[in-house]
């Protein structure tokens, strides 16, 4: 899976300077078209963090401006790793105050396709909320949590609430419904579709139901869940996660579209939008 040499925590130095001018120029058009849809759909806590950050549309961050500034403000700090990295790895860091991100930048012909994170997704989509500094603990308890839930073989089930929150929550404010999750924020679909498609069920952050659900990892998601603030989210992952994984070990996964009884519902979807993409796989 990892073509380049690595120290044993998976990191590898930036290289900065070996960015070429083309590689620059993806980072500028995928700024561009982000920077263009987030006002009014991401959450305040998020562009605080982006506008107090030097993420510039011009060139790809360099990660050790990047840190100064990030670590003054929540001491957490970002590592550079070539790929994906194994899920031990990836904790280990997390509860360190360490972001791992991919060092690479994604090919020109392929701006809305990406098999693994890279420095856009990770930089520009997960940073911002790391300058906050509730997140910034709930992602270092998160790293905790998933060096535990490794020992008790639920790491699907971690797995799963990392993706309804860092990846793909949504927020409540005053002003309506916003985006936090990283991989909404890096999304110019998605971006749109969380917030303002009919199709997918929009219902209220529940950690065993998170758990508990299936998600997709091809396409835009059926299920979103919401938050009130971020310290529900922390509160949530305060209590002890061993009584809760004894519990729904016993129940069955939640397919990724389904809505339960017990669902707070913000609004129900029509799943219009995964009913008609399973239509044109059938036929
Ligand atoms: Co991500």
């Amino acid at each position: 899976m990892l073509k380049v040499p690595h120290r044993p925590d998976y990191t590898i130095d930036q290289n900065w300077p070996a960015y070429t001018a083309a590689e620059h120029a993806v980072w500028q058009t995928l700024y561009r078209r982000q920077s263009k849809l987030l006002p009014g759909r991401a959450a305040n806590e998020f562009l605080d963090g982006f506008n107090a950050l030097p993420l510039g549309e011009e060139a790809i961050p360099d990660v050790e401006r990047l840190n100064a500034k990030l670590q003054a403000l929540t001491g957490w700090r970002v590592v550079c790793v070539p790929g994906l990295v194994p899920d031990a790895i990836f904790f280990e860091h997390l509860a360190n105050r360490r972001f791992p991100a991919g060092q690479f930048i994604r090919k020109p012909d392929r701006l809305d396709y990406i098999e693994e994170p890279d420095v856009f997704h990770d930089i520009f989509g997960h940073v911002p909320m790391l300058a906050h500094p509730v997140f910034a603990d709930y992602m270092q308890a998160f790293g905790e949590g998933g060096l535990r839930a490794m020992k008790f073989g639920m790491l699907t089930q971690l797995g799963r609430l990392y993706w309804a929150t860092v990846e793909f929550g949504l927020i409540r404010s005053e002003a309506g419904l916003r985006i936090y999750g990283s991989g909404i924020v890096s999304s110019k679909d998605e971006t749109r579709f969380a917030l303002e498609s009919e199709s997918p069920n929009r219902i209220h952050f529940n950690l065993e139901r998170a758990m508990r659900t299936d998600y997709r990892i091809d396409d835009f998601q059926q299920t979103y869940m919401v938050i009130d603030g971020f310290a529900e989210l922390f509160e949530a992952t305060r209590q002890d996660f061993a009584p809760i994984y004894e519990r729904i070990r016993g129940e069955p996964d939640v397919a990724p579209g389904e809505l339960l009884p017990g669902d707070r519902v913000h609004h129900r979807g029509t799943q219009a939008y995964a009913l008609a993409k399973a239509a044109k796989r059938a036929s």
